[in-house]
């Protein structure tokens, strides 16, 4: 029996498209017992819950004082039902898990022959999964890791923008968030709306998102079920490095040039930030 849930035409358009556009996929993975809710439940029950991030949802307007539970519904229940609850449930980093951890690494060793030639080795592999419930929707922000998204139950429309566009994404909340000093969401302007690609994807497709590309999601009428699968590689951690150097250049009151695209490999900053730290780090421990 085939497999591969990445057939060869889905990593031949992912091969025009990596790692600067994003794109739709087909891929076969729709129907795997590990992404049923009821498994994701069991999953949501072992992992730590400093890798789980939820919203119980609201109560219904009418309940009574003395039906409300002491600590809202546990994310196990929210899981279940998904389908009622008003909510959404982020499982990080499933490879703690050991079948989540040997899932991961099938799908992402089917792309390391698109991925390996043009960006190197897929470094630090994380997986996500997020359960929604109808309609939830996901605030526009942006993301370190090349992503790939596979949509299982469910639909969902994500609405891409370029990660290039300074108007949208500035290049000082590039350089804070790698700083840890600005969150993940970004302001959202209604002008924006007609720069983004809007991609509907529903059981058997899948989208890129390229590294820190803008995107907002919104849930279809049903609950949804996304798996997503992450990557870094020199090429982003360089990026990343060259913003936060940047950053520094900033300080010293320079205007710096932001990083370059794909294939720029903005190693000349990456590795002045690099230096910069070791130097910061050895000056920290002598004066301890
Ligand atoms: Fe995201």
């Amino acid at each position: 029996m085939d497999r591969r849930v990445f057939r060869d035409s889905a990593k031949a358009v992912l091969a025009e498209a990596y790692p600067c556009r994003s794109c739709k996929l087909a891929h076969a993975l729709a129907g795997e017992p590990l992404l049923t809710l009821g498994a994701l439940a069991e999953l949501a029950a072992v992992l730590p819950a400093d890798s789980i991030e939820y919203n119980p949802g609201a109560l219904p307007i009418g309940i009574a004082p003395e039906d409300i539970p002491a600590s809202g519904l546990g994310v196990v229940e929210t899981i279940r039902n998904i389908r009622e609850s008003g909510s959404w449930v982020v499982l990080k980093r499933i490879e703690q898990s050991g079948a989540y951890a040997a899932l991961l690494e099938r799908i992402l060793g089917e792309l390391a022959e698109v991925v390996t030639p043009r960006t190197g080795e897929m470094m630090r592999r994380e997986g996500f999964i997020f359960i929604s419930s109808p309609d939830a929707v996901t605030p526009f922000h942006f993301d370190p890791e090349h992503n790939i998204l596979l949509q299982l139950t469910g639909t969902k429309t994500m609405t891409i923008f370029p990660a290039d566009d300074e108007a949208i994404s500035p290049p000082g909340v590039h350089e804070a968030f790698h700083m840890g000093e600005h969150h993940r969401n970004l302001q959202w302007r209604e002008p924006f709306a007609e720069r983004g690609t809007a991609f509907a994807i529903g059981p058997g497709e899948a989208i890129h998102v390229p590294v820190k590309s803008p995107h907002w999601v919104r849930v279809g009428p049903d609950p949804s079920i996304s798996l997503s699968i992450t990557w870094r590689s020199r090429w982003s951690y360089a990026e990343a490095d060259a913003r936060a150097f940047n950053r520094a250049l900033r300080k010293f009151g320079l205007t710096p040039r932001s990083p370059r695209p794909f294939p720029a490999r903005n190693l000349g900053k990456a590795l002045a930030w690099r230096a910069l730290s070791r130097a910061r780090t050895a000056l920290r421990s002598k004066s301890d």
